[in-house]
Parts: C-alpha cells; sequence; structure tokens
C-alpha cells in the first residue's frame, strides 16, 4: 500500500494561493478551509492525461462521471442515489445560493443555526428574503440544537432551512436522532431543507455522517443535499459539486432557474472528481489519520500549554472552534493572534454574533506547521 507523507512542507506562495497570500509573508495562515496537503497525486494525472489531448470544446453529459459519483455516494454513505438527482455544480456556496434562487420568494424567510459558514449570512441578501439565525447551545460539552427554540422560531413565512452537516464551525458530526428531529419540524412547519455536506467525508473515529436526506423518503423528498469532492480531496480550486435532488418537481425547478445562470464543471474538474472518487480511498484513509492525530495533538496542546482557550473536540473536518473568551483580551482573539503571535485565524465574529470571543484554526496542515502556530499563540498569550 503506497504511504503518502502528510509532514511534508511544500511552499504553496506564488501559487494564487488565497490563504498564502492575503497576509505579509511572517504570518502563518491557518485560516480558510483550504489543507496545506498536496491532492491525491490521481488528480494531476489525470489532468495531465487529458491535456495530452489537445482539444477543449464544450463537455457533454458526464453519464459515466455521475455513475461513479452515485457508487461513491453508496459506498461511503449508505445512500442509494439516481443518476437524475444529480445535477453538476462549481461550487456549493453556488449551489445553496441556486437552491434559495429557487424555491423563495419576497416576503418568505430562511433560517439557520448559529455559529456557521459566512456565506450563510449572504443567501437572504442575495435573495431579498429576511432570515432567522438560531443559536446551538453547548449542553454536555457538546454544541447541540436547540430543538425546542427551532421549531417556536419558524413561522409561516419560513420556506427554507440550511443545515451545515458535517458543522463548519463546530465540528458537529450530527447523529441519526438529531437529523430525525430536523426532518420531522422542517415537515411539520413546510420548511424545506438544503442540507450542505461538503465535509461528509472528513469523519472521526466514533462518529459516521448521514445524509439527511437518506433517514426516510419524505426527508429524501423534502431536501435538497449539497456535496463536493472539494474539501475531502483539497481540490476547492477545480470547482466540481454536485446537488443531489431526489423530488422530480424540485429538480425541475432547479434545472429552470440555472439557465444562463449556474454552470457546470469544467472538463478538467471533471477529470479530478473521476480520478479521486475512483483511485483516492487510500489517501483519504490515511489523510483522516493524520487529521486525527492533528486534532488530538491541538487538543493536548491547549489543554496544557493554553488552557484559557476552550475547545470541544471536532468530530469532523478539520476545523477547530476556539473559545477565547477566558483569555479576557483587551482586543478581539482574531487580531491579537494576527498582530501578536503573526498567526491567521479566521475572526469568530464572522460566523454569528455568537462568534464573538472565537477564533477559527484549521489544523489541516503538516504538524509542523500547526506546532509553530501553537507555539506562538502560546507565546504571544504568555507575554501578553
Ligand atoms: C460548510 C461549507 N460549505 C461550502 C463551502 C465552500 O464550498 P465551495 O467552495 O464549493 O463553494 C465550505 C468551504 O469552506 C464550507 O465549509
Amino acid at each position: 500500500m503506497k504511504k503518502y507523507d502528510f509532514d511534508q512542507v511544500i511552499s504553496r506562495k506564488n501559487t494564487d494561493s488565497v490563504k498564502w497570500s492575503r497576509y505579509p509573508d511572517e504570518v502563518l495562515p491557518l485560516w480558510v478551509a483550504d489543507m496545506d496537503f498536496p491532492s491525491p497525486p490521481e488528480v494531476a494525472a489525470a489532468i495531465q492525461e487529458r491535456l495530452d489531448h489537445p482539444f477543449f470544446g464544450y463537455a457533454g453529459d458526464d453519464k459515466p462521471l455521475i455513475e461513479t459519483i452515485c457508487e461513491w455516494v453508496y459506498r461511503h454513505h449508505g445512500w442509494k442515489i439516481q443518476p437524475e438527482w444529480v445535477l453538476l455544480m462549481s461550487g456549493v456556496v453556488t449551489g445553496m445560493n441556486w437552491v434559495a434562487q429557487s424555491f423563495l420568494h419576497p416576503g418568505d424567510s430562511l433560517c439557520f443555526h448559529t455559529p456557521v459558514y459566512p456565506p450563510f449570512f449572504h443567501i437572504s441578501e442575495y435573495v431579498g428574503v429576511s432570515r432567522i439565525e438560531i443559536p446551538m447551545v453547548v449542553q454536555d460539552n457538546q454544541y447541540q440544537i436547540d430543538f425546542e427554540k427551532f421549531e417556536k422560531t419558524l413561522n409561516s413565512s419560513t420556506k427554507l432551512f440550511v443545515l451545515c452537516n458535517p458543522h463548519n464551525p463546530v465540528g458537529r458530526v450530527f447523529t441519526k436522532p438529531e437529523l430525525e428531529c430536523i426532518n420531522t419540524i422542517c415537515l411539520k412547519h413546510n420548511v424545506m431543507i438544503c442540507s450542505d455536506e461538503i465535509h461528509c467525508e472528513l469523519i472521526f473515529s466514533g462518529h459516521s455522517h448521514i445524509p439527511l436526506a437518506s433517514i426516510s423518503e419524505e426527508a429524501a423528498q423534502n431536501s435538497i443535499t449539497l456535496m463536493a469532492p472539494s474539501k475531502t480531496f483539497n481540490i476547492p480550486g477545480l470547482h466540481f459539486s454536485f446537488a443531489v435532488v431526489p423530488n422530480q418537481k424540485h429538480r425541475e425547478q432547479m434545472e429552470k432557474s440555472r439557465r444562463g445562470v449556474i454552470g457546470c464543471p469544467s472538463m478538467l474538474a471533471n477529470e479530478a472528481a473521476r480520478a479521486v472518487y475512483t483511485h483516492s480511498e487510500n489517501w483519504l484513509e490515511q489523510l483522516l489519520n493524520y487529521l486525527e492525530g492533528n486534532r488530538d495533538y491541538l487538543m493536548d496542546y491547549l489543554k496544557t500549554h493554553l488552557p484559557e482557550i476552550k475547545v470541544i473536540k471536532p468530530e469532523g473536518s478539520y476545523l477547530a472552534w476556539l473559545d477565547c473568551r477566558e483569555l479576557n483580551m483587551q482586543s478581539d482573539p482574531y487580531n491579537f493572534f494576527l498582530y501578536k503571535a503573526k498567526v491567521a485565524l479566521n475572526d469568530g465574529r464572522s460566523f454569528g454574533e455568537n462568534g464573538s470571543g472565537f477564533v477559527r484554526l484549521n489544523f489541516g496542515c503538516p504538524r509542523s506547521i500547526l506546532t509553530d502556530a501553537l507555539v506562538r499563540m502560546a507565546s504571544a498569550v504568555r507575554s501578553g
């Protein structure tokens, strides 16, 4: 079995990487959800092979690729999907806005739980509807959905619930009973679900990802699932993702609203997706081991050297949601760590009002980079 070296540090400077170009050179970037590991070698090989044929005309329907996606989703998530349910698109953020554009009208509202991935907040603004933010609660040392509040908050104008599962930034992988509660509440109130499951293969031991739509036929008919190989295999710049839409009327509506607006991935992105979904299982297995090691290392480091920073163990993804409120900082933690530690994290305030006092750290990097960042952060805190 081929062994991959996730410890290897490869410079990404001058590669048009947003992660590595936003801040000055002395700043270590652990912010945007983009890992510092090369994608599986099959990606470059597949693209290279395609480049050997110098024709790049319009692509047709890539039926074999859609079959490959269906097989992947069944193999990894136990969810049997039909090829006609799969709509290809260039990004999951595009997908959530496409869903909102397709089904919401002026006067409607959409809702989601906070803190959450910042683009969730923009959907309502782009579509011209109102937005209901429902804060999650911490119970039994874990982020939970407050189901009573969820149900009470929905009103007759609420037409769409946007779920983030696995959850960015808190790292929850929702359980079947939780998904069943979400589904029951949404069905009862005629609220459609858009389930962003982009992190669905990045799951740590003891947990498993369940697509919300797979829990029942009613759930499938009332939801649209957004998935992609982009986080799993670190290829977000190639722009390949897909929506799974089991409900025929929903599909027709989305096909109608895509016209002239929502494009498909490029043929090179198709090659990359086909390659990872066919050949990169072994890479993924080793990546998950490495990420889990990084997560545990991070938890231990914080407990020993920065005990004022609290973090609830992520169950999936490579993001840690750091609660810095006990540091009682003069400034916010994002600016403190950026200017005093030269470490760029994500500002918790962009994930919702309840993100104040938090930062998000991306531990999808070689351990030496993670260690460097943590040492810088601990020494900045000690020196005030
Ligand atoms: C929950 C979630 N959804 C969507 C995205 C972005 O997806 P895309 O790049 O396909 O638009 C991210 C990226 O970090 C994410 O964390």
